[in-house]
């Protein structure tokens, strides 16, 4: 593993196995304290984070590591004076790893190409793998076991979490079902459902969510998306808030997840996400644990 850019570019046994390390470290952080000790990890962001730039600077941290935070508003390739090619050729000079938040995906994998150190997508409008590794450990953690459970996403799907999540059902065989409008703008990209050929695409939430084991959903609003949408858009996709009818719908003993942040009547109800399913804060807490695992496989191969 050169990269983090994509969950499609993993291998199953490369997921299982950052799963496994994921775990690992969270059941004893203390064996890997002094892991990361004299490496530099580069955050770069053009968006905003709480999660992502919090777990990171934390990973590093708690690993011996340091970081340079860099928020892209001050940087010339910013302003159009600099091309990323170019940025990615500086910052290989300085750091040994570089976690990149960018809206554009096609950008992104231009800075990943021309640069030398690992590059880590920390979210794109097209993915979220990090995201998406920190769920499936959550999933393990609580359903102990990936293999034959069934997960559905709810709501807004044309989605980097959901493109994600899908990419990551198909490798590993998990059974998948997205519930979302029957619009070009709300459903899955195109390739991604193509390549996802086990996923199923239901345009009747209940129906998406029967029998599953995991009810995941994002919110409406993206960081991509102008406020000036939300109207419309709330419009759109209120059959799909998951409430407490679509959460009987799934099994009993269904978790609800929700990659953060989430706007309470929106797309998830407040007695759902703060409710006894919900595992919203334990997959935030995992993200700083896989994240560490994959600093580790990057920078050290362990
Ligand atoms: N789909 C969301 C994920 C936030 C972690 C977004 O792009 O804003």
């Amino acid at each position: 593993m050169k990269h983090l850019l994509s969950i499609k570019d993993l291998s199953k046994k490369e997921i299982l196995d950052l799963i496994n390390l994921g775990i690992k470290i969270k059941k004893n952080p203390k064996k890997y304290h002094k892991a990361l000790y004299e490496k530099v990890l580069l955050t770069f962001f053009q968006m905003p984070s709480l999660r992502t730039e919090l777990s990171f600077d934390a990973a590093m941290f708690k690993m011996g590591g340091e970081i340079i935070d860099y928020h892209s508003e001050t940087s010339p390739w910013s302003k159009g004076k600099e091309t990323i090619e170019d940025v990615a050729k500086v910052i290989s000079r300085y750091c040994d790893c570089v976690m990149v938040r960018m809206q554009d995906h096609k950008e992104f994998l231009k800075l990943a190409k021309n640069s030398t150190i690992p590059v880590i997508n920390g979210l794109t409008s097209f993915e979220h793998p990090v995201q998406i590794l920190g769920d499936l450990m959550t999933i393990k953690e609580k359903k102990r076991k990936l293999k034959g459970i069934k997960i559905s996403y709810i709501g807004d799907s044309n989605n980097n979490v959901t493109h994600s999540l899908m990419f990551a059902c198909q490798k590993l065989g998990i059974k998948m079902s997205v519930g979302c409008p029957k619009k070009k703008d709300f459903s899955p990209d195109k390739e991604v459902a193509k390549y996802c050929k086990k996923v199923k695409i239901i345009n009747n939430p209940k129906e998406a969510v029967k029998d599953s084991d995991v009810i995941y959903t994002d919110s409406w609003m993206s960081y991509r998306i102008p406020k000036s949408q939300h109207k419309k858009r709330i419009k759109i996709l209120k059959s799909y808030q998951v409430n407490k009818e679509v959460m009987k719908s799934a099994k009993k003993d269904a978790i609800f997840m929700h990659c953060l942040p989430a706007l309470r009547g929106e797309e998830v109800t407040k007695e759902v996400i703060d409710g006894k399913q919900s595992v919203v804060f334990d997959q935030a807490e995992n993200r700083l644990h896989i994240e560490k695992a994959v600093l580790l496989k990057l920078l050290k191969n362990i």
